[in-house]
């Protein structure tokens, strides 16, 4: 039986949750061609014109300003903000909700927190909405009432790794999660193909030959490990041959959650760094960047959910120095595919740059090694299979059960009865 699936994600840029949902559309594409496949996005971006390539039907429907900006990865949200936000979302509800009627989805599958609660207050009765949950939310203490409060709207929940799944176990126990891990591109993910400049793309004039790049690939989000980083490179000794390189940029609209350039910029001159450190900006071709370095570096300083960056890493057969802890220690089995430092720990992750830069027989170990796993364990084959699964017994199993959509009852209200 085709199916028509309705993806609902909040942003249009290219952010972890975004890239895993390109690769599952890419997946459920090549696996069934004949699928019907839509996106609704809350804001335009390059996620847009890279679903439509693969043949899903986009439709732009950008949040208003005050929703967009709303969000509590930064930190507390203030009531003020919900406020403001609650009466422009409840009118967005309304657009999206005949969106959907005119979609008329089999499966509605969101991703990402405020798609989450959308989908739950708007989807069409009887339609199976699957919450894919990429984040841990019982931290969140808004986000995690609201869901608590959606609830009744989820037929089915994924998470991204056992570690997201637990979280979620314990803020919502009759809720029904399943693990499906993220995948990686394997062609773009490779250790062949372009290598880019980094030198000078962060205007630095080139390294002396032998220096090993070791880059922190990353949005700016805080909890990225930014600060670790930079103090990491400074305990390394004065001439150890290690240039290291921030890939990436602040993207999200969430006020108060990223560092700013000037700020990052600043630290370095503190910390003396000079020219053992460039920024590139946001570099479009991850892959090359990422062949384009040594080691690759992912220091969140708070459990990572899930860590694309780890099997990218590993796909392009790079070694890698993760942050171990959450789902990200899930990936990967210590000095086998990759190594790793406790979250936010400098010297640790210091130890780790002198030891992989010491040595280009333990970095290509650690590589092909790492390339190996994300072949068997990342790829879009495997996603595939666990989606298509994941999507039949959600459907099946909510065919002729009593529907628990939460829209009816807002009509009701509309319409003044009770
Ligand atoms: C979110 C998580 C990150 C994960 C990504 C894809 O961005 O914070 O850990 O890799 O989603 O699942």
């Amino acid at each position: 039986m085709n199916l028509r699936i309705a993806y609902l994600n909040p942003s249009g840029k290219l952010g972890g949750a975004e890239t895993s949902l390109r690769e599952m559309l890419a997946g459920v594409r090549a696996a069934e061609p004949d699928w019907d496949l839509w996106l609704v996005l809350g804001e335009d971006g390059p996620l847009a014109a890279l679903a439509r390539q693969l043949g899903v039907r986009v439709v732009l429907k950008p949040f208003p300003p005050a929703l967009a900006r709303l969000g509590d990865a930064g930190g507390a949200v203030s009531l003020s903000s919900l406020a403001r936000a609650a009466g422009p979302a409840i009118s967005y509800a309304r657009t999206l909700a005949a969106t959907l009627d005119e979609i008329a989805p089999d499966i509605i599958h969101t991703n990402g927190l405020k798609m989450h609660l959308l989908g739950a207050y708007t989807r069409p009765e009887r339609t199976p909405l699957i919450w894919h949950i990429h984040d841990y939310v019982s931290s969140r203490r808004l986000m995690s009432r609201l869901l608590r409060l959606f609830r009744r709207g989820c037929t089915a929940a994924i998470a991204n790794s056992n570690s997201v799944a637990q979280d979620l176990h314990a803020l919502m126990p009759g809720l029904g999660v399943t693990t499906i891990y993220n995948a990686v591109d394997l062609n773009r993910y490779s250790p062949d193909g372009s290598h880019l400049d980094l030198d000078e793309l962060a205007g630095l004039p080139p390294a002396p030959h032998g220096t090993v790049r070791v880059g922190l690939v990353a949005t700016f989000a805080r909890w990225k490990g930014h600060k670790v980083f930079l103090e990491a490179l400074a305990r390394l000794a004065s001439d150890a041959p290690v240039r290291g390189f921030i890939i990436g940029g602040p993207i999200y609209q969430t006020a108060g959650s990223q560092w700013s350039l000037d700020e990052l910029k600043s630290l370095v001159k503190d910390l003396n760094l000079g020219e053992r450190i460039g920024f590139t900006g946001f570099l479009e071709d991850t892959a090359a960047s990422m062949r384009s370095l040594d080691v690759v570096v992912h220091a969140s300083t708070q459990p990572e959910p899930f860590g694309m960056v780890i099997i990218e890493a590993m796909a392009a057969g790079k070694a890698v120095i993760a942050s171990r802890a959450g789902g990200a220690a899930e990936l990967f089995v210590e000095d086998e595919n990759a190594v790793s430092h406790p979250p936010g720990d400098r010297a640790a992750l210091a130890r780790q740059i002198e030891r992989l830069s010491g040595s280009a027989e333990l970095r290509s170990k650690i590589g092909a090694a790492g390339r190996a796993t994300a072949c068997r364990l990342f790829g879009r084959d495997r996603l595939a299979a666990d989606l298509l699964g994941f999507y039949r017994r959600v459907r099946d199993e909510s065919l002729g059960t009593p529907d628990l959509g939460l829209r009816s009852r807002w009509r009701a209200v509309d319409h003044g009865r009770p």
